[in-house]
């Protein structure tokens, strides 16, 4: 039978480049990307009494209650191309409460990918970020400019990508990552992420395709 689909979270400071990378990580290995930021969002543009109060956490750069969050994500990896095609989990879990969540409800990762990126460089990474609302693009204006006039003349700004609000979302970031670290030390990979963006998915793409060949040689367990 063949090896179960890929299972992979990935995690970083804000604006350390994770939904970048998982353009490219989905692009290579047709995994299902969820991000819970941006299930958030869409929750904020349905109107929802739950999407009214994870917008006034989000504004404050703090974490939006578990309450919310985690049936959200436990939803979204159990529908079935998740199932079927592996999934890429990106900003999530963000505490340990949330790490444990996830596996009590038998999500359990094969690799965790940590951005590694120094906090000087992320405010100009988030005060420069432009996103396309027709193909989801994420772009920067001097890092990865827009191709044409035309997608220029339509890309658009998130709410909290203001030099204030990234200090906020780092410094929660900066109290949790600790604690969701500890959690999953035996298949964390440090990822290097102060580089240009083809370098940094060299380096996950490398580890990924290693990973793939020892799971595709090893004698199964089962
Ligand atoms: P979320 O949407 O996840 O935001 P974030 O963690 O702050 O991360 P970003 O999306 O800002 O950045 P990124 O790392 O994806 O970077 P990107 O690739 O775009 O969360 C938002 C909020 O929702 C949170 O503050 C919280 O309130 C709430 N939330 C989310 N998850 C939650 C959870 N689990 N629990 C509770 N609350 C939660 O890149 C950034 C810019 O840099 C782009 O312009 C890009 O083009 C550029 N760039 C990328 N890579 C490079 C490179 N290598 N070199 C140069 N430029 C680059």
């Amino acid at each position: 039978p063949p090896p179960p689909p890929l299972k992979i979270m990935i995690s970083g400071a804000p604006a350390s480049g994770k939904g970048t990378q998982c353009q490219l990580i989905t692009q290579k290995y047709n995994l299902v990307h969820i991000s819970a930021g941006d299930l958030l969002r869409a929750e904020i543009v349905s109107g929802s009494e739950n999407g009214r109060r994870a917008k006034e956490c989000m504004e404050r750069g703090q974490l939006v209650p578990d309450e919310i969050v985690v049936m959200m994500v436990k939803d979204r990896l159990s529908q079935t191309d998740s199932e079927q095609n592996g999934w890429l989990l990106d900003g999530y879990p963000r505490s340990s409460s949330q790490a444990t969540a996830l596996m009590g409800f038998g999500f359990h990762p094969d690799l965790f990918i940590v951005l590694e990126v120094p906090e000087d460089i992320l405010v100009e990474r988030v005060v420069g970020r432009r996103l396309d609302p027709v193909t989801g693009k994420i772009y920067h204006l001097k890092y990865s400019p827009p191709e044409t006039e035309e997608i220029a003349a339509r890309l658009t700004q998130r709410f909290d990508d203001t030099e204030e609000k990234v200090k906020l979302r780092l410094k929660t970031h900066n109290q949790n990552v600790s604690d969701v670290l500890s959690m999953y030390d035996d298949i964390t990979i440090k990822i290097k992420g102060n580089c240009p963006k083809e370098e940094v998915f060299t380096q996950i793409d490398t580890a990924l395709s290693e990973m793939l060949q020892q799971r595709n040689t090893a004698p199964s367990s089962h």
